[in-house]
């Protein structure tokens, strides 16, 4: 396995990898109707196109597909976060951070945040961040459960 920045023209595989881990493994936690807002299925591609071209995104790339990618912002921010379906619990989740972390430390960001979901959380409790606070935002009527996290780098 080896991660890499995105390519131009990945845009689309990384939609349907982000659009079926939110469905499948954050299904698993959040109702369809929040899932489906996170992820719609008649999402505007050339909008996610802007986004992705935008946050320039490490991806794990495996079996000759990708099988995670995550996002680092200027200010240590963790924005997207997802590892394929089917790969998950394989260490490509602790590949890309270790990418993260390592690119973080390069740009002398101090520190390193993200607002985690319920099936992220011991994951990043691992990586060695705390939780600052419990979120319960209410979310198509339904509360949704995540967690600002924290490390120091
Ligand atoms: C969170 C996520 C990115 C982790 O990726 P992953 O590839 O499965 O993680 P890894 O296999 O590298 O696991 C690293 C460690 O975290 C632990 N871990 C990961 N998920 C866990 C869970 N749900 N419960 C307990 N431990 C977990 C693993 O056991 C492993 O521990 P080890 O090093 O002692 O073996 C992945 O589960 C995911 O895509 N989740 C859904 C999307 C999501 O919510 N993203 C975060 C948005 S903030």
């Amino acid at each position: 396995m080896q991660v890499r920045r995105y390519k131009p023209g990945e845009e689309q595989e990384l939609w349907q990898l982000y659009h079926d881990t939110t469905h499948i493994i954050n299904g698993e936690v959040y109702t369809r109707e929040q899932v489906e807002r996170w992820a719609p299925h008649d999402k505007d591609m050339d909008e996610w196109k802007e986004r992705i071209q935008k946050k320039n995104p490490f991806v794990a790339v495996g079996d000759d597909k990708i099988v995670g990618f995550a996002e680092l912002e200027p200010d240590g921010h963790i924005d997207y976060f997802y590892v394929h379906h089917k790969y998950q619990g394989k260490g490509v989740g602790s590949m890309l951070y270790t990418a993260i972390e390592k690119e973080a430390i390069n740009q002398k960001i101090p520190h390193l945040h993200a607002e985690v979901s319920v099936p992220a959380k011991e994951f990043f409790l691992k990586q060695g961040f705390e939780i600052l606070e419990k979120k319960n935002n209410i979310i198509c009527g339904t509360p949704a459960i995540n967690f600002m996290m924290k490390k120091q780098l």
